[in-house]
């Protein structure tokens, strides 16, 4: 008897975790961008080539995380959600400049402005894919 409710906690658990890891990226509600971040303009707006050096730059210092393609590896956030998609270029340049760190997104402030700015337009690529 003893046995019998014990498998079943254990085969209840399993499934919970896989129920879990199905769920896929859950967004952090406490992370947010202050307005003012977010009403900042992409000043690489309209220069489509400046998406290029975006791309190279998001395969050197993101894709470990979030995939080539953006579509999130582990816990790393799916970029291509419309969750992600739908926040203004300000407000995605402030998560990369600042990060989430206790969750596991770095912090890219070290990056010079341009550059994050740069991956934020290859980011709105990856989103239209
Ligand atoms: C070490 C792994 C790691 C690296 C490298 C990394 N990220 Fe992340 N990123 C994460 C994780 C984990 C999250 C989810 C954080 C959370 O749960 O709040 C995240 C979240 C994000 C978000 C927020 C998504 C949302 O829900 O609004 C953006 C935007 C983002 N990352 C962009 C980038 C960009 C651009 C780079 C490269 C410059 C990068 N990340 C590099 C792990 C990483």
């Amino acid at each position: 008897m003893k046995t019998a409710r014990l498998t079943a906690i254990i085969l209840l658990s399993a499934t919970l975790c896989l129920l879990a890891e199905s769920a896929g990226y859950q967004q952090d509600p406490n992370w947010k961008a202050p307005a003012e971040a977010a009403a900042k303009r992409n000043p690489l707006a309209g220069k489509p080539q400046a998406a290029a050096g975006g791309k190279k730059l998001f395969q050197r210092e993101c894709a470990q995380c979030h995939g080539d393609e953006g579509s999130g590896l582990k816990k790393a956030a799916d970029l291509q959600l419309p969750m992600v998609q739908a926040q203004s270029d300000g407000a995605l340049f402030w998560k990369i400049t600042n990060g989430n760190p206790d969750r596991g997104m770095p912090s890219f402030s070290k990056l010079p402005e341009n550059r994050r700015w740069q991956i934020v337009m290859h980011m709105r690529e990856l989103g239209a894919n």
